[in-house]
């Protein structure tokens, strides 16, 4: 029997307590063992729920109790998380966890003494929801030098801007909505203000390239500033408006990555994944294209994953799953001199005023409901050009998102 013990019965936490309940025969058996929840960690109390039976508030319970084999941490945060999974690491207990801002800021280190243990510290929750994304990269994709990873990687977000796309819903009321559905954070600025998606893009990139990507120095934008104009032009050019994050290895020992929204083309596989479905497009030297799809934030799918790595942890109790991760920092290029194409709207001002700053651009977009200004899109330039050229168009300018076709 493998004892194991959860640490957070919040949404994702009794998600993983009802994954096990319900499929309990299939995860047994792949398991090799009978997996069996001995704790649940929780501060509050759940007066009538089943969970009552095995609920603690103390930790020192669980990491003093040598029965328990593996624990699973989805409480969230980096600080009691951060604390807790380090500690039953160091009790020889193998650590799962959906909490990407643990991975992102502390993964080398746990990895580290998970190492030194013979243990796991496995995290495939962390990103993509329930898509199996980071078994992918670090198990499947070993012949392949991996240059492209690119990827819609938060179901709020990517919800909202469908919702705020087809239904012409408002931001707050939309938001509410992701979050009583139970995609968001605690916090939903980690959402809408890109930085769950920075640390997924900064997880994936580090597996990817067996580099570290530092989640604090990828460039980040996130959903705030769209506006229902915006979403005008994007139906217009028959665009979608997503949040992604990117990477891409330049050079030998180069790379540089970004999150922000894109204006993505009909031809990209990526413009058609709604709702809080994540997909996420990696390329590699030998592979040429792959996609990732599936239901990217949620109670059970996001519970489906640590329960897998669950699995996974029980069947290797006593020897530690190579990770493709090196605590050797990546070198990211200044985001001023990475090239794109960046759509701009425009308000008091013409085409030749447009011309002049840009030379001639590829698009220009009237859309009948906003009569008061149009948009273009530029040619082929770093950002740091495009700086450089906007100023010419001084407050005339609206806004600018990229373009990816
Ligand atoms: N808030 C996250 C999202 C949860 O919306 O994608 C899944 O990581």
């Amino acid at each position: 029997m493998i004892n194991i013990a959860v640490l957070g019965y919040g949404t994702v936490g009794s998600g993983v307590v009802e994954v096990i309940r319900t499929n309990h025969e299939t995860i047994n058996k792949r398991a090799g063992e009978e997996i069996k929840i001995k704790y649940v960690l929780d501060l509050r109390d759940f007066p009538g729920d089943p969970v009552e039976e095995v609920l603690v508030h103390d930790f020192e319970q669980i990491v003093n109790d040598p029965e328990v084999d593996i624990v699973v941490e989805v409480m969230g945060g980096t600080g009691a998380a951060y604390n807790f999974a380090k500690r039953a690491l160091e009790a020889g207990k193998s650590v799962c966890t959906s909490n990407k801002a643990l991975v992102a800021k502390y993964g080398p280190e746990l990895m580290e003494i998970a190492k030194e243990k013979e243990i796991n510290f496995l995290f495939e929750a962390s990103c993509g929801g329930g898509i199996p994304i980071i078994r992918a990269v670090n198990s499947s994709l070993t012949a392949d030098v991996i240059d492209e990873v690119t990827g819609i990687l938060n179901g709020t977000t990517n919800y909202m801007l469908d919702k705020m796309n087809t239904e012409g819903a408002d931001f707050n009321t939309v938001l509410k909505e992701a979050q009583e559905k139970g995609y968001a954070e605690a916090d939903p600025t980690a959402d809408v203000e890109g930085q769950d998606a920075c640390r997924k893009i900064a997880i994936l990139s580090s597996l990817a390239y067996g580099r570290f990507l530092d989640f604090e120095k990828v460039y980040t934008e996130g959903i705030t500033k769209i506006t229902p104009e915006d979403m005008e032009y994007a139906r217009e050019m028959g665009r979608n408006i997503k949040l992604l994050g990117t990477s891409k290895r330049v050079g030998e020992d180069s790379f540089y990555a970004l999150v922000a929204p894109f204006l993505v083309g009909k031809n990209n596989p990526l413009h058609s994944v709604n709702g809080v479905f994540n997909s996420i497009f990696v390329h590699g030297n030998m592979l040429g294209d792959a996609m990732f799809y599936g239901s990217g934030a949620g109670k059970l799918p996001t519970a489906s994953a640590v329960v897998a790595d669950v699995v996974e942890a029980s069947r290797h109790l006593h020897d530690t799953i190579p990770v493709n991760w090196s605590n050797k920092e990546m070198t990211l290029m200044d985001p001023d001199s990475v090239e794109g194409r960046f759509f701009v709207r425009v308000k008091d001002t013409s085409l030749d005023e447009v011309d002049k700053a840009f030379g001639k651009v590829d698009a220009v977009i009237e859309p009948d409901a906003l009569p008061e200004e149009f948009g273009f899109i530029t040619g082929l330039m770093t950002q740091g050009e495009y700086k450089e050229r906007v100023k010419a168009l001084g407050d005339n300018v609206l806004g600018m998102i990229r373009v990816k076709d």
